[in-house]
């Protein structure tokens, strides 16, 4: 919660206070991506524009085949757009170097996948640890700040746990504990849930929509899960390429 000093809290909504500087974190213009095979062009995005502000949960629906990874790519740097622009923090990803989209997905963002993306050799807090590791950060402290965000989910028994001694909702909150780890503005969460029973993926659901609150973090919530959107700030709709505002 942010500090005010007015007597005007009481005029402003709960939603205001908890994001009071609600800038554009990421901002699509016009962006189209296509795939070329030998015997067609598939539009797998179509002239989208899109804006996340930060600490905003954004639920992103739309069925199989309609781009919403594709979207997620281009916005990770990924893919690179055919045409139109992506930007964060006011920055247009394509004019990075290499070592700077490398550095912006390190730094910026935070994935969670639905098939986790675990390394099946290492252990729990190994598995956290790897984004610090490879941003630089001294191994005692990437295994120190591992454990807290395995904390941070309720996984503080399992940090020697390699995946195989996990249930897939564990599995899934140690994917979230590393996503979170390097303070990341952005998390881009793709069908989190898709692997997990409805239980157990509610349970997910609503770690990843406190993410915002209690991270500072904004979140794209890729899904096919109407329970999301209760959760949402705003909830968009991809169909065939195209984007549109649902709520
Ligand atoms: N690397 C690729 N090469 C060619 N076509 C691709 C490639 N990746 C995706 N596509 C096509 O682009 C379209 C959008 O795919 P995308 O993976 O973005 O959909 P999606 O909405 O994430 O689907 P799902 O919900 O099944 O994950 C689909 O028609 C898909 O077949
Ligand atoms: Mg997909």
């Amino acid at each position: 919660m942010v500090e005010r000093d007015d007597g005007d809290a009481r005029t402003v909504t709960a939603t205001t206070l908890e994001r009071p500087q609600a800038r554009a974190l990421l901002e699509l213009d016009s962006v189209s991506k296509r795939y070329e095979s030998v015997s067609e062009t598939i539009h797998a995005v179509e002239d989208v524009d899109m804006s996340v502000r930060e600490r905003e949960l954004v639920a992103l629906l739309g069925p199989s085949g309609s781009g919403k990874t594709t979207l997620l790519l281009l916005i990770a740097g990924l893919l690179r757009a055919d045409g139109g622009s992506v930007r964060f923090e006011g920055r247009d990803l394509a004019s990075f170097t290499k070592s700077e989209a490398l550095a912006y997905r390190r730094t910026k963002l935070g994935f969670v996948f639905q098939d986790f993306n675990l390394s099946a050799g290492l252990s729990a807090q190994e598995n956290v640890c790897v984004p610090l590791l490879l941003r630089g950060v001294p191994h005692g402290e990437a295994h120190g700040r591992a454990r807290a965000s395995l904390a941070q989910v309720g996984l503080e028994r399992r940090l020697t746990h390699t995946p195989d001694r996990l249930s897939g909702g564990e599995k899934q909150r140690v994917a979230i504990a590393r996503a979170l780890v390097g303070e990341p503005k952005l998390i881009l969460a793709d069908e989190a849930t898709g692997s997990l029973d409805t239980e157990t993926g509610d349970a997910v659901l609503e770690l990843l929509a406190a993410l915002p609150r209690e991270h500072g973090a904004a979140v794209v919530l890729v899904t096919h899960d109407i329970r999301a959107t209760r959760h949402a700030d705003r909830v968009l709709q991809m169909r065939d390429g195209r984007l549109s505002e649902l709520q």
